[in-house]
């Protein structure tokens, strides 16, 4: 499995910027030669200033990156005039976006590298069996060099890929929350099917656009994409049902609490591309923490599929099945430990004097600014904890108080137990919460 890493959820310009002029300041020239491209210490020096940065991406995802990029670049360099062929629009404009970046920003040209340079083999290219390099002012053979063709392209962009059929079975909270996520990418809510036995659920969806009805057959039958989101219990008996419509089209994406990959593997038709997801609540604002586990027929663009489509809902990762029922602990409950101290905290301000609705207001408020400032600035808990305290002032002492309470070990212990918990359920997978 790919080296695996905490990132930020979705590149964008600003990032991609910056992670060329790393490149380009390490060699630019190296990272264009396709036989290279698995040149590792470059890629390992470009994640350390790019986590420096507060862009937290591995050097898989580097690579990986670098390779899209590539072939964007090439592929925007081959043909400049031409007009995208309307599936790969959106991808087309990045082509763009790239040339500008790569030509102006990041003269490669001045870097040395031309179009009649040849290759040196190299023991960073020995073994390694990538193509060639592309030449500057030639043409990219479509095979080359990273053996990406374009569907695969379209693949790792569902975003732009208006094409793309997305399912619900379920139309819960959480199947709610991901939608909304879904939408807001460039998913057409037209392209969305969703199923519940029962109706109470479904007007929210019609009120996206979202086409909705009662059979599960119909969902699976009109998507690409099925989102698996009914109770753990249910999930058996409703795979049981769609199992015979599941082609080699279908990915599978299960995001029920302890079903495990071998569980729905042993339901699903053979190969069947299947994904285990743990979302946490505030997917529904947009704002989740998402971990995946790819089964064992679901590929790395399988993978880059679902974290492309599911970028808006929250931060998305992918990791082992063993660290499922963590994420479950830090972050599906977490989300519950956080409410439980912002409670808390506003019961403190209750107490000293604050009217109850003010000190509610000013508690969730204080959540959110501390979980935005720890995020967006990269750095460590401690280190901002540490920024906030002057000595002899009111932080630490309140800290001692926290840290007299056994707040620290008190966390762990929860993190802990409800990890213990989710492992205890998907021991006994299919059966009832
Ligand atoms: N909520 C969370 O914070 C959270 C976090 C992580 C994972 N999850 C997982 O997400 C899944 C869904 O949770 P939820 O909170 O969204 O549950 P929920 O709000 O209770 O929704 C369950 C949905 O499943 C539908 N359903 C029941 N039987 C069905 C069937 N035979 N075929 C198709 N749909 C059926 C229900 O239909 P009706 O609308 O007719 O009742 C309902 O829309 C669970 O497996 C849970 O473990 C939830």
């Amino acid at each position: 499995m790919e080296e695996l890493g905490l990132k930020k959820q979705n590149w964008d310009v600003k990032e991609t910027e910056l992670f060329l002029g790393i490149l380009k300041e390490l060699d630019m020239e190296k990272c264009l030669d396709g036989r290279k491209v698995r040149n590792t210490t470059i890629f390992k020096v470009a994640h350390r200033r790019m986590t420096a940065a507060g862009y937290h991406r591995s050097v898989d995802q580097l690579k990986f990156r670098w390779k899209l990029l590539k072939s964007a670049y090439y592929k925007g360099k081959r043909e400049p005039n031409s007009n995208a062929p309307a599936k790969i629009q959106g991808w087309w404009r990045y082509e763009k976006t790239m040339i500008a970046i790569m030509e102006s920003r990041h003269p490669l040209i001045g870097t040395g590298v031309h179009a009649d340079r040849t290759d040196e083999a190299t023991e960073d290219s020995e073994g390694d069996g990538d193509p060639p390099i592309l030449h500057w002012q030639q043409p990219c053979p479509d095979s080359a060099p990273q053996n990406l063709n374009l569907d695969l392209i379209i693949k790792m962009d569902p975003e732009m890929d208006t094409q793309l059929k997305i399912g619900f079975i379920g139309a819960g909270n959480m199947a709610y929350g991901i939608a909304k996520g879904v939408l807001s990418g460039n998913v057409l809510p037209a392209n969305v099917r969703v199923s519940a036995p029962s109706s109470r659920n479904l007007g929210r969806f019609q009120e996206l656009g979202i086409p909705v009805t009662h059979s599960n057959v119909e969902v699976v039958c009109g998507s690409d994409v099925v989102f698996v989101a009914v109770k753990p219990h249910l999930v058996p008996l409703v795979l049981s049902e769609v199992s015979q419509y599941i082609t080699d089209r279908h990915i599978i994406v299960s995001v029920a609490a302890g079903v495990t990959l071998s569980t729905l593997e042993e339901i699903l038709p053979d190969n069947t591309v299947a994904i285990r997801m743990m979302p946490n609540l505030p997917c529904v604002v947009q704002e989740g923490a998402i971990l995946f586990a790819r089964g064992s027929h679901a590929k790395l663009e399988d993978g880059a599929l679902i974290r492309s489509l599911l970028h808006r809902c929250g931060l998305v990762e992918e990791g082992p099945e063993a660290w499922i029922d963590i994420h479950t602990g830090l972050s599906g409950s977490g989300v519950a430990f956080v409410y439980l101290f912002a409670e808390a905290l506003a019961e403190g301000a209750v107490k000293m004097g604050m009217p109850s609705a003010l000190a509610h207001s000013i508690a969730s408020q204080t959540v959110l600014g501390a979980g935005r400032l720890l995020r967006d600035s990269g750095k460590h808990p401690a280190q901002l904890r540490s920024e906030v305290c002057t000595p002899g002032g009111t932080t630490i002492y309140g800290l001692h108080t926290l840290e007299k309470g056994g707040l620290r070990a008190t966390t762990m212990s929860a993190v802990e137990s409800a990890t213990e918990r989710a492992r205890e359920f998907g021991k006994k997978s299919g059966t009832k919460k």
